[in-house]
């Protein structure tokens, strides 16, 4: 998110990462409504820096794709979003394993949008190489859901 092209109604945040570090980030209430019929995908390498993405990821995420390739996929880290649940998402593909959770991300325009994320590792000999994102249109009561969850273990 760019303080620059934030404008109306926002509210200050700090966001806490895993690694300890801090980003203050400001906040709309702008939903953008998830594009039909279209999938939002990412790839990474084994730290979650973005390495590939699709036209859809880059127009949802108000960035560049040149300002988003080589960054940390935290940049689309929405104050909303609880810390259990990236835990949870890194847990399980580090195994090994698939995730799929509903995530709430933050635009570069302090807007946001939601999806239904399916995250899966990308294994070549044996070995995790990065893990690949492919997201889908939730339906609007799993986000309500999502939301009610998301506050409680915020
Ligand atoms: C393939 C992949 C896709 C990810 N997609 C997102 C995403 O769309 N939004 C998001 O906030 N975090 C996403 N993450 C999780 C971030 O790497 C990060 O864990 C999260 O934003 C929270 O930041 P933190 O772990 O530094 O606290 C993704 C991770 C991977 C491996």
């Amino acid at each position: 998110m760019d303080p620059a092209q934030v404008s109306g109604k926002t509210s200050e945040h700090v966001l806490t990462y895993a690694d300890g570090s801090r980003r203050r980030v400001f906040v709309t209430l702008v939903e953008t409504p998830y594009p039909h019929g279209k999938l939002i995908v990412s790839r990474t390498d084994t730290l979650g820096n973005i390495t590939q993405c699709n036209p859809s990821f880059v127009e949802m995420s108000g960035y560049t794709e040149a300002e988003i390739i080589g960054q940390p996929h935290c940049i689309l880290r929405h104050p909303d979003m609880p810390a259990a649940a990236f835990r949870d998402l890194w847990d399980t593909v580090k195994a090994g394993r698939q995730w799929n959770g509903y995530v709430k991300n933050l635009r570069k325009d302090g807007g946001h949008y939601w999806v239904y994320a399916t995250v899966v590792p990308n294994i070549r000999d044996g070995q995790i190489v990065g893990f690949t994102s492919v997201r889908r249109e939730p339906s609007r009561e799993k986000v309500i859901a999502a939301e009610v969850q998301y506050r409680s273990l915020s």
